[in-house]
């Protein structure tokens, strides 16, 4: 597949596409293995709409199944994002006509990832996705191709730079979720429409690509269990400090003999632990190997500049010509996924309430706990705060989860317990 020249149709010219187009202009020579690179031609939604780059150049095409079908397309990169629609119809189109397909759409690749790596692996084309997880942070390559050698048990990480920012600016400023978000959305760091992110779908469709490629197993979002930061109180996050703990919104996938687990949760984290010091915008990702041990990246996960790098690592990758499984296993080979249930899954947890400051009432707590088997590690009130109402803060021993969660519903359910308690599991990582 060795060329000198590789023209590139780059569909989709937002944050990322145009990211792309400013590095393929200043330097087209990148690629290690030499060859040049051109743009064939480019798609977005409106030709008229002012860009940060001149496409004034480029040929236009309304329809991006076009650029994909065009003879003058040897590469297809789509930056346009969705599981499906326009995205999804034109790297299918490049694909049937042989053609290499790169993309940083971690949607398109959760959802349906095992039908395109057919297609990619029947036309014998590489199908490349590096910048949809992690950014312009290697983590696909390094779980794709170097980690092949070993058994990977794990990953698990801070894959949401928005809700890192969000967690980073309400413990910094003491300031509530809402009055973060508003100013992260003024900012440009959040969406509009903030529900990927800030509802943890984002960071479940990353780690349900990282879980494909760590343990063979076909994607399967629909199988990942997500909570957002959505339910962080500022609260949690003081009651966490002064456990020794920080929150951040932490994506963990995990292979046991019963099963492999794919979650997003909000998570404590120990204070000095790497996780708990990613802070901003930034992302971070351990990898468990049976044979190397632990591995751990931090990096930028979003952006114009490091995602384009990505994309741009992606295409010299086809340039040299290499042609591998999609995931680390041919499709055809990829394990099913069978999701671990909670009965499987221990860990330790934070359980947090508001109580009517009364007699009887921590006694009643602790009864509870006691009868479903949860054996307290640590246990602090705070000071009775407005109309008699007192937070009361707990973590547990390592407990089997559905355990923890019989636990919270029958505390729930006491008279003296005034909302239903907030539980975060601690990070075992
Ligand atoms: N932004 C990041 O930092 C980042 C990081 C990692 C991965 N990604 C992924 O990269 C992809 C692109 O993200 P982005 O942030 O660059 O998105 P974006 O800024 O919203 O840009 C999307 C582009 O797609 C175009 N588009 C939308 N619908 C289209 C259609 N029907 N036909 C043709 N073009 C269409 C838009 O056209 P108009 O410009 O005309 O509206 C726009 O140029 C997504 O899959 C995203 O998840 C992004």
């Amino acid at each position: 597949m060795a060329k000198r020249n590789w023209r590139v149709g780059v569909a989709g010219l937002g944050t990322v596409g145009a990211g792309l187009l400013k590095f393929l202009t200043e330097q087209p020579g990148f690629a290690p293995a030499g060859g040049q690179v051109t743009v064939s031609g480019v798609s977005a939604r409106s030709r008229s709409r002012p860009r940060t780059v001149d496409i004034a150049g480029y040929a236009w095409f309304d329809d991006p199944v076009a650029l994909a079908s065009s003879p003058d397309t040897d590469l297809f990169v789509e930056l346009i994002g969705g599981s499906d629609g326009p995205a999804k119809a034109a790297v299918e189109a490049a694909l049937k006509l042989g053609k290499p397909v790169v993309t940083a759409n971690k949607a398109l690749i959760a959802e349906h990832g095992a039908e395109l790596a057919a297609l990619a692996e029947a036309n014998n084309v590489p199908l490349l996705f590096e910048a949809a997880v992690m950014g312009g942070t290697p983590a696909v390559k390094m779980l794709r191709e170097a980690m092949v050698g070993d058994d990977v048990t794990a990953v698990a990480g801070i894959l949401n730079g928005t809700c890192n920012y969000i967690l980073t600016e309400m413990e910094a400023g003491s300031r509530p979720f809402a009055e973060v978000l508003a100013e992260a959305q003024a900012r440009g760091y959040a969406e509009a429409d903030p529900t990927m992110d800030i509802g943890g779908f984002d960071a479940a469709h990353k780690i349900t690509i990282l879980a494909a490629l760590a343990f063979r197993c076909a994607p399967n979002y629909a199988a990942a269990e997500v909570e957002g930061v959505d339910q962080v109180e500022l609260l949690d996050i003081k009651l966490a400090r002064d456990l020794g703990y920080r929150i951040r919104l932490v994506a963990s996938a995990t292979r046991t003999a019963e099963g492999v687990s794919v979650r997003v949760h909000p998570s404590l984290a120990p204070l000095g632990h790497p996780l708990a010091e990613t802070r901003g915008a930034l992302n971070a990702l351990f990898i468990e190997g049976a044979r190397i041990g632990r591995i751990f990246i931090q990096g930028p996960g979003a952006g114009s500049g490091p995602t384009a790098a990505a994309v741009a690592a992606d295409i010299a990758d086809v340039m040299t010509g290499a042609v591998r499984p999609v995931f680390q296993a041919p499709a055809g080979t990829l394990m099913p996924f069978i999701a671990l249930d909670a009965a499987h899954r221990t860990g330790k947890a934070y359980i947090r309430l508001l109580v009517k400051d009364q007699a009887g009432t921590i006694a009643a707590v602790s009864e509870t706990l006691a009868e479903v088997g949860v054996s307290i590690d640590s246990f602090l009130q705070k000071p009775v705060e407005d109309a008699g109402v007192a937070p009361i803060v707990l973590t547990t021993h390592i407990t089997p989860e559905s355990v923890v969660l019989e636990a919270v519903e029958r505390i729930a359910a006491l008279p003296a317990v005034l909302e239903r308690p907030k539980m975060f599991r601690i990070a075992r990582i």
